[in-house]
Parts: C-alpha cells; structure tokens; sequence
C-alpha cells in the first residue's frame, strides 16, 4: 500500500508527542519558556507545531556550555578523534535520512526529492570535514637572520551560525561541519520560519558520540534570539546566510566586538548566452534556475543575459520549458513546490507586478493554481527584462525568470557585472576561449561554464561585492574557521649582548 507519509508522524519520531524544545544544550532538549513560534506547512497553511524561543538566560547557558566544551574536549582533541565523531554523525543522518527528508519538507514546502538531496549532501558536508580534521596544518617559514618560524591554524572558540530557511539542514551542516573539524564548537540558531530539522538533528549528533555542549541549538526570530547570540562576548566568530539587510546588522554588531563574520548574502546571478551555445542545454538550465527549489535558492541564476539574435526564441523556449511543470505540496514530489511563507509569497508577487509595470512581458505564470490553498505559485517566465528594473535588480528569491538581451561580449559582461551582489554566473558557450575569458571577466565567487548548477561539498562558493564575506565547502571554509598564530623560534640562543655602557670594557 502506498501511503502518503504523514507529518504528525515524522514529527514524533524526533520529538515524541511534545512539542519540540527550543533549545537543546549541555547534550539534552530544555523547554525554553518564551513566545511559541507557529511552525507552518506552506503547503496547507497548516501550523504543523510552535516552538518557543530561547531567552536571554537560554542562550547564555548555550553559549556557556559550548565555552565549557571547548576549554575542556574538543579544542584540544586529536583530529582523528574528532574525525571519528563527525562520520559518525554523517552516518546517523544517512540512517535517519527518509524521514529528516519529510521533516524539512513539511517544513519548507520543497519537492521531497530535493529534499532527499539535500539530506544527502548535509552528511556529505561531515564526510568531507571528517576527512581533513587530522590534516589542519600551518607552514615553516625560513627566517632570514637568526630565527626559523611556523604557523599554526587555531580554532576560535564558539562559532555563532544563524541559518536560513530555504535549504535548512545542508545550510547548516555547510558551516558547521568544518567548524567543528576544525576544533571549534557552535550554537546554531536556525531561522524560526523551519527550524525542525535542526532541532531534530541535536540528538542524532549526541547519539553519534559529539560530546555534550559542542554543538547547541537555540530556537527563536532573529532580532530576538539571534541577536542574543550575536552580540554574546563569548562568541568569537559569527556564519550567517541569508539576506544582504540581516548580514550589515550582523556585521554592524560584530563590528562592536570585533569579531570575524563569513557572511553568505545571496546573489542575483546571471547566465550568459553566446550565440554559439548549445541552445537546448542553455534553455533547459534557465528553467531549471527557478524550477529547483521555487528560486529559493541564493546561487539561482535569476538574470538570462541572452544575446540578441537568440533571445527571443529562448525566452519563448524557457516559456514552454516551465509551462508544462507541476505545482503541488512537496510531500507529492511535484516539480515545484509552495513558496516557504506568506510573506515570501506576497515579495514574489510583488516583485513580478513591478516587472509588469516596468515594462516587461510576462510570458508565463505567476498565479496560484485554483485547487491549491498554500503558498504556490506557477513559474514566472518575463522577457524584454532591462538591466535597471527593479525586478533585474533585487533578489526575488522566488520561481521568477529574467530575459535580458545584449549585442556583444563587452555588453554582456557590463550588464552581468552592474549588480551589488557578485554570488555566482553561469556561462554558455562552445567556445574554449570564450569561456575562459568570460569566467575572468565576470564578478563573482564562482563561475559555472556549460552547465548549471553543478558542484558539491568539495567547490568553495561565496560572494563578490555585497554578496558576502569568506568562503563556504571545499577546503577553503577551513580557512575562515581558524585563525593563524606564527610563531618565532631564534635558532640558537641569543650572543650575550654588551650594554651600551660596557662598549669601552676590554673584551
Ligand atoms: P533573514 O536574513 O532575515 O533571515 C535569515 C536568518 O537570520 C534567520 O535565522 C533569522 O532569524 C536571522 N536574523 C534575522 N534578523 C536577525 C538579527 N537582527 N540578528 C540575528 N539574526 C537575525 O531572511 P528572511 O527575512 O527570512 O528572508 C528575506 C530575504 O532574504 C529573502 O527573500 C531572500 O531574498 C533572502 N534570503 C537569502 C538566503 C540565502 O541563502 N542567501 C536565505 C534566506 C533568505
Ligand atoms: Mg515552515
């Protein structure tokens, strides 16, 4: 029999039949006692639970408790040992996968086999880190005179990582893995819009053996619980992903303390089209940008930079490529999903009647299918886009595709790079040497040529301009959660010196 999975069901098997604790500290839930948090199916509208936020008092117990880990586990822990620990988590997220799948579904409103992805790819991220925990080094550095020095990669102490709500658990795991390999510990606090697959996970890391207080959660909004966490003396070092208003407030706050931010700020990042490109491949990744994930997705390729002699046909293409997609509650494993709140439904809305009243066509989408009482909406296609409307320039974060056409490279590249955020492009083309030209010229933290999206755990992404500060994945993310100490060694002790006032003394 084929039943659909239910989420009262997924819910108890993390939660039991309470509701989830807002914080979880020192290896064990504790019931926090502020404002309860609805948690909404976007899919129905439905509350699914409330999760009451972290106080005051809350997070400094966390932020203490990962103090206290620190000082006296994990900072001084062997890296094979704390490797040994972090595939042991990625191993209790693949035995628990089907269901933190249907959590973080339920949740996000996002196609449950995207959600599947994802879960695999938030274990991926420990094997990773898991695997280079034993080989954070520094470098010798021959001294000119009379000394020889090193350095060495030492962790901060405890990480701070507030985390969105589109992708959830692989967001989280993205920063925290590293952080943990590399001897720090955290206090996560996810967004209150889906926290459930984070709080779900605390227990699942405990079980796998991650000492009590190295990883702590705490539940609640951003300008009350996060802010907390923020601003909390003993937190050395802040990740934060999610939207360019919350990362200046964030850095304006560690700017106080002087304290390090990696800031993911999201992109509105652009395709280049060259008339030689394949044109189905191209065709196919401009509606799959808003397709993944309704556009909720910092990386999405949001501006179809099209050159003129094509830009019609593909904008048309695009059109019919989404048309024909289904709508529906992710738990049905639809094409696309509802949008992940109200709020980001009603900015989606928005954003494409500014398009309309600027100008542009709307060739398709952008309603909400009749049978249908959460937050969908039909994949929005609008072509004879310009580089200066409003909806070319703000991060939409929804199902809504851009076309906007140039007359040669030099355009291309100028439209590409007039932005604020500088995440990631993509680049069609099936010229060698245009491609690599093209991903030299372009701002961006990463460039993808021919395909896209591609790449893993393994390929550092981050952000030009206001897109961000540090890098996340690959080994580069472990440099931004150590900090570098040289140290001075003088090759043989110091000549004893005379004084000044013994320079006329017989030697
Ligand atoms: P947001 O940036 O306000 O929220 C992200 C996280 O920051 C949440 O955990 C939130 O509780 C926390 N937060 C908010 N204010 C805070 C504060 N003052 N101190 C500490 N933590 C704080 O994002 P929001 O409002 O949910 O989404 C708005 C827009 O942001 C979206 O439409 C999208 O354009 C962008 N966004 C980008 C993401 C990305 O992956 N780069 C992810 C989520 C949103
Ligand atoms: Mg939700």
């Amino acid at each position: 029999m084929n039943q659909t999975p239910s989420a009262c069901e997924a819910l108890s098997r993390f939660f039991g039949r309470e509701a989830p604790s807002g914080a979880y500290l020192d290896g064990a839930p504790r019931a926090t006692s502020g404002p309860g948090n609805p948690v909404e199916d976007p899919a129905t509208t439905r509350i699914l639970t409330e999760v009451a936020e972290a106080s005051a008092g809350d997070v400094a117990d966390a932020v203490a408790s990962a103090r206290r880990a620190f000082e006296t586990s994990w900072r001084d822990k062997r890296g094979s040992s704390r490797a040994t620990i972090l595939f042991a988590i990625a191993a209790a997220i693949r035995a628990e996968a089907e269901q933190l799948a249907i959590l973080e579904t339920f949740d996000t409103g996002k196609p449950l086999r995207q959600s599947r992805a994802d879960i695999a790819t938030s274990a991926r991220f420990f094997e990773f880190y898991a695997g280079v925990a034993d080989k954070i080094y520094g470098e010798t550095i021959p001294g000119e005179r009379n000394f020889w020095a090193y350095t060495l990669r030492e962790p901060y102490g405890v990480v701070a990582h507030i985390t969105p709500w589109n992708s959830p658990l692989s967001l989280m795991c993205r920063g925290v893995a590293p952080c943990l390999a590399a001897g720090n510990t955290v206090v996560v606090k996810p967004s209150e819009i889906a926290p459930l697959s984070t709080l779900a996970v605390a227990a699942l890391f405990s079980k796998a053996g991650l000492p009590a207080g190295v990883c702590n959660m705490v539940a609640g909004r951003g300008p009350t619980t996060g802010a907390l966490l923020v601003r909390h003396p003993d937190v050395a070092h802040i990740t934060f992903t999610g939207s360019v208003a919350t990362g200046k407030a964030i850095l304006t706050m560690a700017a106080e303390r002087v304290v390090g931010c990696n800031l993911e700020l999201g992109g509105k990042s652009p395709t280049i089209v060259m008339p030689d490109a394949d044109f189905d491949v191209a065709v196919q990744a401009g509606a799959m940008a808003v397709v993944r994930n309704s556009g909720q997705s910092c990386t999405a390729t949001t501006r179809l930079l099209v050159h003129e002699s094509i830009a019609e046909r593909y904008g048309a293409e695009v059109a019919r490529a989404v048309s024909g997609l289904s709508v529906g509650p992710g738990i049905d494993d639809k094409d696309l999903g509802p949008l992940a709140s109200r709020v980001q439904y009603e900015k989606v809305r928005a954003a494409i009647a500014s398009g309309v009243a600027d100008g542009a066509t709307l060739m398709v989408g952008g309603v909400r299918p009749d049978d249908l009482d959460g937050h969908f909406l039909t994949p929005a296609v609008l072509t004879g886009v310009r580089n200066d409307m409003r909806i070319a320039r703000e991060e939409i974060f929804g199902p809504v595709q851009s076309v906007i056409s140039f007359a040669d490279e030099d355009e291309a590249v100028a439209l590409a790079n007039d932005s604020t955020y500088g995440l990631s492009a993509g680049v069609f083309t099936n010229n060698i040497a245009t491609a690599h030209r093209l991903a030299r010229r372009l701002q961006a933290g990463q460039v993808q040529i021919n395909q896209y999206p591609m790449g893993g755990v393994e390929t550092p992404t981050g952000g030009y301009k206001e897109s961000g500060l540090g890098r996340e994945r690959g080994l580069a993310a472990l440099e931004y959660y150590t900090q570098l100490k040289a140290v001075l060694v003088a090759e043989a002790p110091p000549a004893r010196r005379r004084r000044p006032d013994d320079r006329s003394a017989p030697a």
